[in-house]
């Protein structure tokens, strides 16, 4: 590998940085070790990572099929989701009510929404880049319209998903629930859409790797996955994500905006959390549940490589650092490596909560770091309070 690395440097600028992403999604499909896995998420590798799908165009069609789940009698079968179904309608809250009038200047420093050292630019220095004051501003404005634009895309990801689940769970009071969720995340998309349209005006495309997840949960048919990687991964890091840039920010408006959504999806989580446990404990025969193991832990992956923002390195540092430069960047940058603490903090003991991280699948964790968030509080446990404050450091046992 060092040696084609270094066979790699020698190429021109553009077909470097071209063949460093195709060996980087070689990599990713290489660690998909289990042959159902693989043949669940290829197909969606395939269109996200090579083809770029979500970079070509409006709209994005992505065939789905799952089968509605009707129930005539109208069992009260989860007393649990029922509470939250009685939660979940009287927190709903109107997007208008946030303070709007705010005035947002992303190229204001006095008031940043971004921390300073959310990519450690001074390494950009040792590469011949330097930036000054004024353009250190406008790119920490570019990750943050970045950052928001993939919550946004995720969102999007949500309301779809949201609604897919509720016609195909079995679970009744699931139902009743679901559609306050799909309500939640249609206010989320209005909400964080109309802070990037009209607060930060710029928008960026979806992250492949982002897209990669979100197509895979649209063209898989059981609703047990589309649950797992909606409410579980893409939610449940997303929920570490907005709990830190809530604490970071000092933009009041946003700071108000992240406290409302975090409030919802923690229910998203728990109702996730609830379901998949009743189904991974009770419902899955064993090979089964080893299939959902695989896949929880590839996705995880790939959710790892969801930060590395290569749609703001094209924007600002192709052609004068490499791709694969940028990546070291971005991997030891303090600001986005507490991101991935903290998303994964969140995450592990949720998939430990649902059976999902068995002693047979530890070992990978341990491998890339993982294992010390395994003796976390689970989204069941945890209140909005608690997740609006500090994840509780990881286990010393680990
Ligand atoms: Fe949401
Ligand atoms: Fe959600």
């Amino acid at each position: 590998m060092v040696e084609l690395q270094r066979l790699v440097g020698l190429l021109p600028p553009r077909v470097r940085d071209q063949v460093d992403s195709y060996l980087e999604t070689l990599e990713v499909m290489a660690e998909m070790k289990d042959p159902r896995v693989r043949s669940a998420l290829l197909p969606s590798g395939v269109r996200g990572l090579l083809l770029r799908r979500g970079k070509q165009g409006v709209p994005t069609r992505i065939p789905s099929s799952h089968e509605a789940h009707f129930d005539w009698t109208y069992p009260s079968d989860q007393p649990a989701m029922a509470e939250l179904y009685r939660r979940a309608k009287q927190g709903q809250w109107d997007g208008e009510s946030l303070p709007w009038a705010t005035s947002v200047d992303p190229l204001n420093p006095e008031v940043p929404i971004l921390p300073e050292d959310f990519v450690n630019l001074r390494r950009l220095e040792d590469e011949g880049v330097r930036l000054d004051a004024k353009e250190k501003q406008a790119f920490l404005y570019s990750m943050t319209s970045w950052l928001l634009s993939q919550f946004l895309h995720g969102e999007q990801g949500a309301l779809f998903a949201a609604a897919q689940v509720t016609e195909a769970v079995q679970f009744f009071d699931g139902k009743l629930y679901g559609a306050t969720q799909v309500m939640d995340e249609g206010r989320h998309v209005e909400v964080f859409h109309r802070y990037l349209d009209q607060k930060l005006e710029k928008l960026y495309q979806i992250n492949d790797n982002l897209f990669v997840i979100i197509d895979a949960l649209m063209s898989d048919g059981r609703w047990d996955m589309k649950f797992l990687g909606m409410q579980i991964m893409v939610e449940g890091l997303a929920l570490g994500a907005f709990g830190m840039l809530y604490r970071q920010t000092h933009e009041p408006l946003l700071k108000e905006l992240l406290k409302r959504v975090i409030q919802d999806e923690a229910r998203h989580v728990h109702y996730g959390v609830l379901a998949l446990r009743e189904q991974y404990t009770k419902e899955l025969t064993e090979r089964e549940r080893q299939e959902r193991e695989d896949w929880a832990f590839e996705v995880a992956l790939l959710m790892r490589n969801r930060f590395m923002a290569y749609e703001v390195f094209e924007e600002w540092f192709e052609g004068r650092i490499s791709r694969a430069r940028w990546r070291e960047l971005v991997l030891e940058a303090p600001g986005l490596h507490q991101f991935r603490q903290v998303m994964f903090s969140r995450l592990v003991p949720n998939l430990r909560e649902i059976g999902l991280l068995t002693p047979r699948v530890m070992p990978r964790y341990e491998a890339v770091g993982l294992m010390k968030y395994f003796h976390g509080a689970a989204a069941d446990q945890l209140t909005a309070e608690q997740l609006l404050g500090d994840p509780a450091p990881p286990s010393a046992a680990a």
